[in-house]
């Protein structure tokens, strides 16, 4: 089947060889230009110091850095903990360098230095608190698709208090600030109002995406037409006829998948009780005055179990052993499948190289790659490690086993 590609196989070679060149003249790796201080804007976390001290303190906390059993926010490579995420995105940006993500703090300094390359000005729609200034300013379509380094220029501020609060309400209440939100919201015949703001917040970022294009707008699409599952996703892009690269060596079109943590989450336990991001991750708490206020520190609940979990699991020590036990099982499982589907892709390039191979049955494998990568993608860079939703979790892994099975016997079928 003839699809659109992000990236198409023709010309994926020469650019490689081309980046590979450029890095050899350029000699030993330069070090990126440290980040100053960004201009003190509404944008800027400390411009609201003084009217929200405790927030502001909270929030300021993101720029730690620790492990947790599964998570946390050290920025370890995952290609070198997770060797078969090398084939599974062979040919694809994520090939070069997948690191753990860190806090809201780092969210510029962290798209500076990634080794990927970058489509263009809407990367900083997820990573910058001036995106929605910008985007005003130049227009939507010319910000997203100005040149990254252009764009990257104009940008100095991570992740801020204005892209959740509406700056000029007087009880700085929360808003939404990024358009693609509402768009696939209303695409699935919903509104804003069938969710919780607590939670729409984060689902501006928190949430599988891919570029409409490249060549049209550089729009930020979350393909949910069809729902929240990866079916779903999958559904979507196949209408769409939508692929990020042609893997090189199965051929066949494949979709990286991005932190689908709002997605993930529904249908869960805990969203079923009616609990939002918020309520795990910006737990109320009191200062040292003794007034309450919502913690800021966007990090693993588990840092701050005691304030995020006990007062429904009396018994923290055992509430985060089970939550280990669970993402430690699911984890297990996942690297399981990993490696299958790595055996699995190399098996179909193999038999692709075969002269009398049976080129429909190659299809049909070449699909079931598509299918399988989606599924185990979707538990892998889904950032809770299947605590969002363990059941769920479950499932997609079970999903994902299948579709790696279902490829190996089509594979070896199609071999004369
Ligand atoms: C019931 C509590 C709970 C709710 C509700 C919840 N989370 Fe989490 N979240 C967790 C736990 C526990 C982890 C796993 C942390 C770990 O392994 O250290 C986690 C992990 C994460 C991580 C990765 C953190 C890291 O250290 O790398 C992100 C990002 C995240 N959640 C975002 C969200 C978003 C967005 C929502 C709403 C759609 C949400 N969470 C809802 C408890 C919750
Ligand atoms: C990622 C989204 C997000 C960011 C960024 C954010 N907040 Fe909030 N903020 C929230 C949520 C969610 C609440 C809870 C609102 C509720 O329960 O209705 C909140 C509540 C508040 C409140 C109400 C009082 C309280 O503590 O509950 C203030 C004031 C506030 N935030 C200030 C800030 C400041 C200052 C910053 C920047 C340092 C900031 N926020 C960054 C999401 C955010
Ligand atoms: C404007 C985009 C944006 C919004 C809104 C946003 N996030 Fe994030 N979040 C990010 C980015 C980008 C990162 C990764 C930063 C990095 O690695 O440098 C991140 C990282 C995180 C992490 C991981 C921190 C770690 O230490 O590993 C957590 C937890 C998190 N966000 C929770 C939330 C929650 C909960 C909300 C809503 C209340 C939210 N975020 C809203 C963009 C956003
Ligand atoms: C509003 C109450 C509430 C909060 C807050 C809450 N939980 Fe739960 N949680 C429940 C209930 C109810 C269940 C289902 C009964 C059970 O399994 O204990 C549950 C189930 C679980 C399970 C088993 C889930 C599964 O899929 O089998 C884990 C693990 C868990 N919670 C961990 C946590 C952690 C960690 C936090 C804090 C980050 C947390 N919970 C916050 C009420 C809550």
């Amino acid at each position: 089947m003839e699809r659109k590609t992000g990236t198409t196989n023709k010309f994926l070679l020469p650019l490689l060889l081309l980046i590979l060149l450029l890095a050899a003249l350029a000699g030993p790796r330069r070090q990126p230009a440290p980040v100053t201080a960004p201009p003190l804007t509404p944008a800027a976390v400390e411009y609201w110091r003084d009217r929200f001290p405790a927030q502001v303190a909270s929030y300021l906390r993101t720029k730690e850095m620790e492990a947790t059993a599964h998570a946390g926010s050290v920025p370890y490579q995952k290609l070198d903990r997770y060797p078969f995420m090398r084939a599974m995105y062979h040919g694809f940006g994520f090939w070069f360098d997948f690191r753990e993500s860190r806090g809201h703090m780092y969210s510029v300094e962290d798209t500076l230095v990634t080794g990927r390359p970058k489509f263009g000005g809407v990367c900083w729609g997820c990573k910058s608190a001036d995106y929605p200034a910008l985007t005003a300013q130049y227009g939507q379509k010319e910000f997203d698709t100005m040149f990254w380094s252009e764009a990257a220029r104009k940008t100095d501020h991570p992740v801020a208090c204005i892209d959740c609060h509406d700056p000029q309400s007087p009880d700085f209440a929360l808003r939404l600030t990024r358009p693609w939100l509402e768009e696939a919201i209303t695409a699935q015949g919903k509104t804003l109002a069938d969710f919780d703001m607590r939670s729409l917040t984060c689902a501006q970022c928190h949430s599988e995406y891919y570029f409409e294009g490249p060549g049209t707008e550089n729009k930020i699409v979350f393909p949910w037409t069809f729902g929240f599952r990866p079916e779903d996703a999958l559904a979507h892009l196949d209408a769409e006829r939508f692929s990020d690269w042609t893997h090189p060596r199965t051929g066949a079109g494949v979709h990286k998948v991005q932190h689908p943590e709002f997605e993930f989450f529904q249908g869960s336990v805990h969203a079923n009780l009616g609990l939002s991001c918020a309520d795990c991750h910006m737990p109320r708490v009191r200062d040292a005055q003794g007034s309450e206020y919502t913690q800021h520190w966007l990090t693993s609940p588990l840092k701050h179990i005691e304030a995020s979990c006990q007062r429904c699991h009396a018994d923290v020590a055992r509430i985060k052993a089970r939550t280990e036990a669970l993402q430690g099982e699911l984890r297990a499982s996942a690297n399981e499948i990993g490696a299958a589907l790595e055996k699995a892709i190399n098996s179909l390039r193999d038999a692709r190289r075969e002269a009398n191979v049976n080129q429909d049955l190659v299809r049909q494998a070449q699909a079931k790659h598509r299918r399988a990568q989606l599924f185990l993608d979707w538990f892998l860079v889904e950032n809770s490690t299947g605590f969002h939703n363990a059941a769920e979790g479950r499932r997609i892994l079970e999903e994902a086993r299948r579709a790696v099975q279902e490829m190996t016997e089509l594979t070896d079928k199609a071999l004369p």
